[in-house]
């Protein structure tokens, strides 16, 4: 099914929108596809994955989200779609709201029907419309203020598009230029309450001077993408020990998770899963 529209998702209506506890966070994540290999690449070279490596870091990767208290929405492998993993791209879901996104690569965007008709049960949907484009690795939520990442991915339209849904509901949308990377969230996450990531060189630090910001070891260029999830620790690549070091020295405990064949379909944490709070009202 494509969705042109929300009111084309199954199980739309407001009606069946549920309600979960407020501090059960539910995480949408997808299994590996079998076409891994043939992933969209922009800033680092091609390595074929081991795909039955990858699903099973994939497993543990979903291991430690659960370990992190969140409840587990698991979808089928869409094997026609080499990207269909990295869920993040798809959708932006904020606590009363969720925006099915117009992903920049082409190739990726039959990904969200089957989210789509996920989320709807959660959250009312919008649409980001052509000519936008925007992936959900280029949204940074932080609290009522959002990031996003301006480059290849997402134009100033889909931002704007973004903005218009969400401002409604008090959030402030900011765009960031960012270079050298795929996603915003390639250069900073969050990683508590009051925390960022950052990895200077492809993002500058202004736009998040009002938090507290770790840079990531100058030796590993890639360690910005963790994964907070509000509970507890961050999920992070085990092969950055230097920036984990960095993270557990202010305070931040880390789950090392091994995703090294993700990194080479240059997936990382947060793109594996759409992590949203339960409750709605
Ligand atoms: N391979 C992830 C992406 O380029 O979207």
């Amino acid at each position: 099914m494509m969705l042109r529209h929300p009111r084309d998702a199954p199980a739309c209506a407001a009606h069946r929108l549920q309600t979960w506890s407020p501090a059960v966070p539910i995480a949408i994540v997808r299994e590996v596809s079998a076409s891994l290999a043939a992933c969209q690449l922009s800033f680092v070279d091609r390595h074929p994955p081991d795909v039955a490596l990858a699903r099973a870091q994939h497993a543990a990767y979903r291991h430690a989200l659960q370990s992190l208290g969140c409840r587990m929405l698991e979808l089928p492998a869409q094997d026609a779609m080499p990207d269909a993993v990295f869920v993040e791209d798809v959708a932006v879901v904020m606590d009363e709201v969720a925006v099915m996104t117009r992903p920049g690569a082409a190739s990726r965007r039959d990904e969200g029907s089957s989210v789509a008709a996920t989320l709807a049960q959660y959250r009312e949907l919008r649409v980001i419309d052509p000519p936008g484009t925007l992936d959900g690795g280029d949204v940074l939520r932080v609290g009522r203020r959002v990031f996003v990442g301006q480059a290849a991915r997402s134009n100033v339209e889909g931002i704007a598009q973004l903005a218009a849904h969400l401002t409604p509901f008090g959030y402030t949308v900011q765009a960031v230029p960012t270079r050298e990377c795929l996603h915003l969230k390639s250069a900073v996450t969050q990683v508590a309450a009051d925390t960022l990531l950052i990895q200077p060189r492809w993002v500058d630090r202004e736009p998040f001077a009002d938090y507290r910001l770790i840079e990531i070891d100058p030796a590993e260029e890639h360690a910005a993408n963790a994964l907070w999830v509000g509970t507890g620790g961050v999920i992070h690549p085990a092969n950055f020990p230097r920036t984990r070091e960095r993270l557990e020295r202010a305070g931040i405990r880390v789950l090392a998770v091994d995703l090294s064949e993700l990194q080479k379909a240059e997936g990382a944490t947060t793109c594996c899963s759409i992590v949203f709070r339960g409750d709605r009202d």
